[in-house]
């Protein structure tokens, strides 16, 4: 494969389109392995320019424009394009091609998914399926007919409401679809085949009648009906909270095997990974009843974030994404536990977006240039610009930023959007100058702020000494001081707060601005000295850093009254007492931190889903960012002296908590949720006592278990202690669930997460192992090489060379799938100088071997 080297596009080079295209009709006829598709289009020019169209790999009949023929001098076909020379300023044009969808491996475009046909355009998939000026910022009314063999694709489905449709007596049929909202190409969608439905219905807050639909594969309706009700909740949801209604009489949602994302917000045909449709009781675990509920909103709510209101180019992504995200966190927090939910949100930002930021492939959440746009569907771009957002809300406050959401929907509906658009809405709502604050969108890295306190007895005051720094990143080594919102409080070591001048309810924001700023607290006269909280609630996404001892963070964990915070301060301890275990292999874990950690459990368990997140200590993944050069071997040892420790400790309290019954009939409500995440936590504690005992008391429970969280829970933590017990656990899930291909991506990855790479290797040479089906891809190498860091970065080699070796097929048929894994690499100038040398050999192996656009993108950063 030849290499293709990278261009980048840039923010700074956008030009508007110079032609509108005010209504299109798109004309399907669909076979596998040959559909052609007549599309004519009525343009209007809007301003001098060429007339470019992209398009990619297809078979051009012809070109007619105002029903003429063109000859082949008439217009110029790129590798990419397609290029009228003159046109006349208002014109119809008409192209007729045939397109192969059954060799469509790479997921982009319209391709076949358990044979049935399912598309995906974003970010630039629509240029595989006919020509077109395949931008977000051209937006026109879509109308769409298809014709298919009756009896293989009975459901024929596109964005909008249906129209006409009938049989043909060839044994054919048609069907039509009109979307009367201008959108992008991005979001166009097409389905055709045979399915399932769940059905029902939603009126909307305007007195709307709307038809609901979830498409799966035949015989599994019934596993459609949580993501039904997950999105009716969403439709009410933004009902209520942000006065957004739907606007459409139809909503269908189709379920596909073979995705490369999670899902996709197509204009009333959302297409989702099926692994985020599908759930029962039997076969789904509360992991995945959530998933599915947080990303059914996701999608729902991107109708007016995303849909309604789009983005200019592919640099303002995070205009949709980041908002979407936030929005969609609190959905799942309005729904469930607001402080759970801030802390799993937290977990998954300093696990994956942390580590982006401080590494080679860091970029800002509003990028200015970019060589692949499928490589910036980042944790940055989603997870940070959720954060973003959220600092927004604290910085302007909840009333303003309210206000501000109003003003982008009443203003900005219908258009494709940028940032600076965005932010003007909340200037105008919070009266404020905002540029300062939209730094935080240009600058890479996560900052860190430190905090030095002292306290003035005789005054009764305290001061704090804030500063900021960002850390260098590549192509930008000079960073601005970004306005970084911080909730904080005044604790009274009690559990009470304490009252000071300008801090209301004892609550209060600072705003850290600059690169340094004294703040003054003011206590009345004779009072004690208070603790200090300090980004309650992860108000800001940075890192703190504060001189406290052991000690003193053992006192404010027990004084806090913010329940993110009281989770944090257990997380900073555990970090501390990590690297200490590292350097000292032998000493024992301080007993202290551990009783005191099992205690904050104890005091917790009315509240289980929060006590079993305490349980969980920071992973490798978190420790890694720490250190460097870095021994993943190392910190997976310390930090199993800890958990041990810990399970040790709780060993009375989970047998007790595992001899209750688990909670039935089963319901996939948040309380019964947290009532099995309590009881999970407690599996993985005894697992981590590592006994003949702990495992036959796993294999018990395992056979016992009558819920998948808990069944896989067993399996998870017998995976580790080699036995009997592993061996028959493995054989049995597999045989009762190998029918069941979401199941069986589960039991992959289980044994991908907690293996070594000689078992990573065997499982991608398992039957089941299929490198066209990118959940089973990455349910054994995603789950090795991104949560199993200590053997992926094994020092000799032998991890990177599996992981190495599956990329380097995967990318043959799938880039993108082949760029995301790619990024497992990204830690990798961190690493001890041993495993350093091999992970920089199979990146260069990889490089020289030949790559697609995507990956080397990913591969060339890297290494730089
Ligand atoms: N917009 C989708 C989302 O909801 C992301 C997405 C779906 C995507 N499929 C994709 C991005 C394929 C790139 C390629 O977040
Ligand atoms: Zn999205």
């Amino acid at each position: 494969m030849r290499t293709e080297t990278p261009v980048s596009v840039k923010l700074e080079n956008y030009k508007p389109y110079p032609f509108e295209i005010e209504s299109v009709s798109l004309d399907f006829s669909l076979e596998p392995e040959a559909t052609r598709v007549r599309t004519k289009m009525k343009v209007n020019r809007l301003r001098p320019g060429d007339f470019v169209l992209d398009g990619v790999g297809m078979i051009l009949h012809e070109i007619k424009l105002n029903d003429v023929v063109l000859d082949l001098e008439q217009y110029d076909r790129g590798d990419e394009t397609l290029t009228l020379t003159s046109v006349p300023d208002s014109f119809t044009l008409e192209t007729d091609v045939t397109i192969n969808p059954a060799a469509n491996t790479a997921l982009s475009g319209l391709y076949i998914s358990g044979g049935r046909f399912c598309s995906q355009c974003e970010a630039t998939g629509f240029r595989h399926i006919t020509f077109w000026p395949d931008r977000p910022d051209v937006m026109s009314r879509f109308h769409v007919r298809m014709d298919a063999d009756k009896s293989k694709y009975p459901i024929l489905l596109s964005n909008g409401t249906p129209g006409e449709s009938g049989d043909f007596s060839d044994g054919r049929h048609y069907a039509e679809w009109d979307d009367p909202h201008p959108k992008p190409s991005y979001l166009f969608a097409l389905c055709a085949g045979d399915y399932d439905v769940w059905r029902d219905t939603f009126t909307t807050m305007n007195g709307d009648h709307v038809d609901l639909g979830v498409y799966v594969d035949k015989g599994q309706a019934d596993r459609a009906e949580w993501a039904m009700e997950s999105l009716k909740a969403s439709m009410k949801w933004d009902e209520e909270r942000f006065g957004r209604a739907y606007d459409l009489g139809v909503f269908n949602i189709v379920a596909v095997r073979d995705f490369n994302f999670g899902a996709m917000e197509n204009k009333g045909l959302n297409i989702f990974n099926s692994a985020y449709v599908l759930a029962n009781p039997e076969s789904a675990t509360d992991a995945d009843f959530e998933a599915i509920e947080s990303i059914v909103g996701h999608e729902y709510f991107h109708n007016w974030t995303g849909n309604r209101i789009t983005c200019r180019d592919w640099f303002q992504l995070c205009l949709k994404e980041g908002l979407t995200v936030f929005r969609d966190q609190e959905f799942s927090s309005d729904l469930r536990s607001r402080p759970v939910q801030r802390i799993k949100d937290v977990m998954r930002l300093r696990g994956r977006q942390f580590a982006e930021d401080g590494g080679p492939l860091a970029h800002p959440v509003r990028p200015d240039s970019y060589a692949s746009i499928d490589n910036l569907y980042t944790a940055t771009v989603y997870e940070k610009g959720a954060e973003l957002i959220r600092a927004l809300t604290v910085l302007i406050g909840d009333e303003a930023f309210n206000k501000g959401m109003q003003i982008y929907f009443d203003e900005f509906d219908g258009t494709a959007s940028t940032i600076e658009d965005f932010y003007s809405c909340f200037e105008k709502a919070s009266g404020r100058d905002l540029s300062q604050f939209r730094i935080w969108y240009a600058q890479a890295g996560t900052p860190e702020v430190s905090i030095v306190e002292s306290w003035d007895e005789k005054k009764s005051t305290l001061t704090l000494k804030l500063a900021q720094k960002t850390p260098p990143t590549p192509k930008q080594s000079d960073k601005k001081p970004v306005p970084i919102p911080l909730r904080a409080a005044l604790l009274d070591g009690k559990g009470g707060q304490i009252e000071a001048e300008g801090w209301d309810d004892g609550d209060t924001v600072i705003v850290l601005d600059e690169a340094r700023k004294k703040v003054e607290v003011k206590l009345e006269d004779g009072a004690q000295r208070p603790l200090l909280s300090i980004n309650r609630e992860f108000s800001a996404p940075v890192r703190i850093k504060r001189d406290l001892t052991t000690q003193q963070l053992l006192e404010l964990a027990s004084a806090e009254t913010d329940p993110f915070n009281i989770w944090d301060n257990f997380q900073t301890l555990s970090k501390t007492e990590i690297f200490r275990l590292l350097d000292n292999p032998q000493s024992p874990p301080d007993a202290d931190l551990v009783s005191a950690l099992a205690d904050a459990v104890r005091q917790n368990s009315p509240d289980p889903a929060f006590a079993a997140l305490l349980t969980v200590l920071p992973d490798i993944g978190e420790l890694f960012q720490e250190r460097e050069p870095v021994n993943p071997t190392g910190l997976n040892d310390a930090r199993k002296r800890l958990r041990k420790a810990l399970a040790t400790e709780l060993k009375s309290d989970a047998e007790r908590i595992l001899a209750e019954p688990t909670p039935q009939p089963f319901a996939p409500s948040a309380e019964q949720a947290g009532i099995r995440a309590l009881r999970t936590a407690m599996i993985g504690l005894t697992g981590a006592l590592a006994t003949p005992d702990a495992a036959r008391s796993l294999k018990n429970l395992f056979d016992q278990a009558d819920n998948m969280t808990e069944k896989l829970a067993c399996l998870r933590t017998l995976i580790p202690i080699e036995g009997n017990e592993r061996d028959a656990a493995i054989e049995t899930f597999y045989e009762e669930w190998k029918d069941n291909p979401l199941v069986i991506d589960k039991w992959f990855a289980v044994q991908a997460g907690q293996g070594t790479a000689a078992d990573a290797e065997r499982l991608s040479k398992h039957p089941d192992f299929d490198l066209s089906n990118p959940n089973r891809v990455r349910s054994v190498a995603a789950a090795f090489s991104m949560t199993n860091l200590a053997e992926f970065h094994a020092p000799d080699g032998s991890g990177h060379k599996v992981i190495g070796d599956i990329i380097e097929t995967a990318d043959k048929r799938n880039p993108a799938l082949a760029a995301r894994l790619l990024t497992s690499f990204e830690q990798w100038k961190k690493l001890e100088p041993v495993a350093k040398a091999s992970a920089k050999a199979t990146l260069e192996r990889l490089r020289d071997g030949g790559l697609s656009k995507n990956a080397m993108d990913i591969v060339a950063r890297a290494l730089d």
